[in-house]
């Protein structure tokens, strides 16, 4: 029944006692075929993709974070959360909206530094007063610095040569958070 080979393996000649069990075998012949698996997996393991020196990770890393794009997308979900916050007088999520929205920005353009200059106006003069008109709890100073705010964002596009980059006043609300 058992290949030649394997009874002499398994079963040497000597006293015909069996050194091995079978059932032992098999569980090295399990544990073996594990281990090889295990190594397989290991050579593709999700969420260890970083590879090369320490230098080539950071790049890869780099890359991944992106640029300014996705901080636009970021920020294009803020832009909307800003307006619904101030219509629904939900003002302490106004100011927050506006804060997360400076940081965005600064961290835009710590990664796009070129992009700075088209930037400074939005930041030092189209920004403020719709957090001041947030602290202030005024929905008439939110809406008329919001159309300022909203002029920053195309100012920018049409600096950076974006102008099909259109931003309107929000019709729709992205997020479940309401009053
Ligand atoms: C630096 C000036 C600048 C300002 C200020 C600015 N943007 Fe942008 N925006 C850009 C650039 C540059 C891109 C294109 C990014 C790219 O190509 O990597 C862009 C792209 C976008 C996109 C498209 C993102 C995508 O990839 O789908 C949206 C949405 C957007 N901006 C929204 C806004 C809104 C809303 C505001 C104002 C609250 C604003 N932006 C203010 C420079 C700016």
């Amino acid at each position: 029944m058992w290949p030649a080979g394997f009874q002499f393996v398994v079963f040497p000649a000597p006293a015909g006692k069996a050194l091995l069990h079978p059932a032992l075998l098999w569980l090295v012949l399990m544990a073996s075929l594990t281990i090889s698996c295990g190594q397989q997996t290991d050579e593709g393991a999700q969420g260890e993709w970083l590879r090369g020196t320490q230098k080539e990770k950071l790049s890869t890393l780099e890359r991944q974070l992106r640029g300014f794009d996705v901080a636009m997308v970021e920020m294009g979900y803020r832009y909307q959360e800003l307006y619904w916050a101030g219509v629904e007088k939900n003002w302490d999520y106004a100011r927050y909206q506006v804060e997360k929205i400076a940081l965005v920005m600064e961290w835009g353009l710590e990664r796009r530094p070129r992009r700075r200059a088209s930037a400074e106006d939005f930041l030092r003069n189209a920004l403020p007063p719709v957090k001041a008109a947030a602290e202030a709890r005024d929905s008439i100073q939110f809406l008329v610095s919001f159309d300022s705010l909203t002029a920053g964002c195309n100012q920018c596009h049409a600096k950076e040569k974006l102008p099909y980059f259109a931003v309107r006043r929000p019709l729709t609300k992205p997020s479940p958070i309401g009053k």
